[in-house]
């Protein structure tokens, strides 16, 4: 059973109304991706420990997924997502299937990994998940486990991304956090988005 209801209010609490829509999977395999948001420094402030799990929540493409399984081999890297289409185009991309250490989950697969995982990225995924689905991204981790949320900067200047009145300031996201029970850590901006580290 899916760990939240697909009913029409799943995004209750989501400051964009509407799910990802498939028809733009390739803009999230834009190159120029790894130079606003190198994947390498993403993999540095997630910080995950020796021989853990990371789970990628909202994975889309996989993008950052891949290239996290790339630079830890030694982590099992889970690219979640609740559109199997999305997945389909991980799958379907050659980097994905040499990776012994990635692997795909849809929502009926996340109950098995409640309270086993060491690491959660939540990457442009904060301003359209629901307050049900965050909870259950929660419940995801181990003691000691944290999210890294990083999500398009409702105040910065970009070429790109939603409109500014689908996303949040960095405030306003860490308030989001705090009011759902997380502990907002650290924090960092980017040209373009806000990170925070939460457990
Ligand atoms: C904007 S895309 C970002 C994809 C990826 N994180 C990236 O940055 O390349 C958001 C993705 O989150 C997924 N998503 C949104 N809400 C979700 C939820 N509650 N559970 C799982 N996936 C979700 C969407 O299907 C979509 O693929």
């Amino acid at each position: 059973m899916s760990p939240y209801s697909h009913e029409p209010d799943e995004r209750h609490g989501a400051r964009q109304p509407k799910r990802f829509d498939p028809e733009r999977a390739a803009r999230l395999d834009n190159p120029a991706r790894f130079e606003y948001l190198p994947p390498k420094e993403v993999a540095e402030m997630l910080d995950i420990p020796a021989g853990g799990t990371l789970l990628d929540f909202g994975t889309g493409t996989g993008t950052y997924a891949i290239e996290i399984a790339r630079l830890r081999p030694d982590v099992e890297v889970i690219a979640f997502d609740e559109q199997p289409e999305m997945l389909e185009l991980m799958r379907a991309k050659p980097a994905a299937a040499e990776l012994a250490n990635l692997k795909s989950a849809l929502p009926s697969d996340i109950a098995a990994y409640k309270g086993k995982i060491d690491r959660v990225l939540a990457l442009n995924v904060l301003h359209e998940v629901g307050d049900e689905a965050l909870q259950s991204l929660k419940s995801l981790l181990k003691d000691g486990g944290a999210t890294l949320f990083i999500d398009w900067n409702a105040e910065a200047e970009r070429p790109e991304g939603p409109p500014a009145d689908h996303l949040y300031s960095p405030a306003e996201g860490r308030q989001r956090l705090e009011q759902m029970g997380f502990t907002a850590r650290r924090g960092k901006l980017f040209p373009y988005h806000y990170s925070i580290l939460a457990d």
